[in-house]
């Protein structure tokens, strides 16, 4: 059921690789609510092709763009600006990627050369994207930023290894752009911090199946599911959340501020 939030509104959306992908139910919800959108996503992550089958459900234009490219950023944003016929009214920056844990090396002997890439692509990325839109004039007014994160920002949770402190700078960016972009053109930007969720990026994740199973116990309204983490960043980026910015927002079921439930205890008692 659509109640048009975004009707009228103009959207890009990155990260969207297969079904699974939080941005490509994103992208299906806000194209429901009356959004045009337009895609992006790393050149190599097009050769799946995957992504083909969503642009043409929603009748979508595909940009490439590697985020740690500062010549692809320009290009996406020139491109979305005449695509559209000006400037965006939300951005969804759904990208991460860690080549440490990929490369299978722990956090207590991480290759720093690997960990900058990390950084770059998963958080960096959010700080090149704000400074290209600002530049370029690509957002307008009022319009909302945003970018997905993990609670292992705040609490170690040893497998998330260095994605945690690319988290950290990701939500640290959002906040520090929120400022500027507030003054400059009362640009919103947040990040919401997911639930686990079985995605090619999640299921990278050591153990994953214990931590989701966990996560699930320790939320009293159980894990957010992807659709769920799309319907809820329909309402950011609409005209209801204008004065909601520089915000770390839960999307999680209530885990992040539960200390311990009957369902853990009982485990334990087991
Ligand atoms: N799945 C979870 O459990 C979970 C929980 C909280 C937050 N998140 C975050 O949600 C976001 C989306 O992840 P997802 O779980 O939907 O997984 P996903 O694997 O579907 O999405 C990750 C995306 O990042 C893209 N990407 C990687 N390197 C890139 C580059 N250099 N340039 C452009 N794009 C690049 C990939 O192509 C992919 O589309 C990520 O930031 C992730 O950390 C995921």
């Amino acid at each position: 059921m659509s109640n048009n939030l975004l009707k009228g509104k103009k959207g890009i959306i990155f990260g969207a690789l297969d079904e699974k992908s939080i941005a490509w139910k994103t992208a299906i919800s806000c194209h429901e609510e009356g959004a045009d959108i337009l895609l992006t996503n790393a050149p190599i992550a097009m050769r799946m092709g995957e992504i083909n089958k969503l642009a043409e459900k929603i009748n979508a234009p595909i940009v490439p763009c590697d985020v740690t490219s500062d010549e692809d950023m320009l290009s996406l944003l020139t491109k979305a600006k005449e695509h559209f016929g000006g400037g965006v009214d939300f951005i969804l920056h759904s990208v991460g990627m860690s080549l440490n844990m990929r490369k299978g090396k722990p956090y207590t002997e991480i290759n720093y050369g690997f960990n900058q890439k990390t950084l770059d692509i998963s958080a960096t990325s959010l700080h090149r994207l704000l400074a290209t839109a600002y530049k370029l004039d690509a957002i307008n007014e009022w319009g909302s930023v945003l970018a997905l994160t993990y609670i292992a920002a705040q609490r170690v949770f040893p497998d998330y290894s260095e994605m945690a402190d690319a988290k950290a700078l990701l939500e640290s960016i959002a906040r520090s752009f929120g400022y500027h972009y507030a003054l400059k053109n009362k640009v919103r930007v947040n990040t919401v911090s997911q639930s686990p969720t079985r995605t090619t990026a999640g299921s990278g994740v050591k153990g994953f199946d214990g931590f989701i199973d966990y996560a699930e116990k320790m939320s009293p309204l159980g894990n957010a599911t992807g659709e769920d983490c799309a319907k809820y960043l329909v309402t950011l980026f609409s005209d209801f959340t204008k004065y909601v910015t520089m915000q770390n927002l839960f999307h999680d079921g209530g885990f992040s501020f539960t200390g311990v439930t009957q369902s853990v205890i009982e485990q334990m008692e087991k």
